[in-house]
């Protein structure tokens, strides 16, 4: 009877702390973008990476150098599988999946199902 007590306090602590820590430093459901939306690099990724990047992903701070005519080469391909959004590293690090650069930093899960699209969709510098 005890040993079953202490599994059952064990098994819901357990859960008990995953979901905190899911429920604070990722987002879990990224929404799939339209299936006709043809997601384009210069329009609507290099506006994310403008907005809330290269205030550290520069030259001098953190790579992958994420500026205007300097990002799409420095990530694909060596952090993006073109095709593959969930199995990229680009995007297994990107703020809200799996990297937090500042407390409280995360991209909204709009920017994020973009970013997914434009890799799934081929990752192309269009
Ligand atoms: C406050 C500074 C800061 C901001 C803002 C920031 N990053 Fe980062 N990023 C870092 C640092 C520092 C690293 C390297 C250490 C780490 O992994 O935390 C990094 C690492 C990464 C990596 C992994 C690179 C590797 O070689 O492992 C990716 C991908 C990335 N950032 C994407 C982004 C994207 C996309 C944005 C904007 C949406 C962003 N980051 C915003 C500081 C930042």
């Amino acid at each position: 009877m005890k040993k079953l007590f202490r599994l059952a306090l064990v098994s819901s602590l357990s859960l008990m702390c995953f979901s905190c820590y899911y429920d604070e430093l990722y987002i879990e459901e990224i929404p799939e973008i339209p299936e006709d939306q043809i997601v384009s690099f210069q329009d609507d990724i290099q506006p994310i990476f403008t907005a809330n990047c290269i205030g550290c992903h520069n030259a001098s701070v953190a790579n992958p150098d994420l500026r205007e005519g300097n990002s799409y080469n420095a990530i694909v391909p060596e952090y993006v599988i073109a095709g593959d959004a969930e199995n990229s590293e680009f995007y297994q690090k990107l703020p809200g999946i799996g990297h937090q650069p500042d407390p409280g930093f995360t991209l909204d899960v709009d920017e994020i199902a973009l970013i997914k699209g434009w890799i799934d969709q081929g990752a192309e510098n269009n």
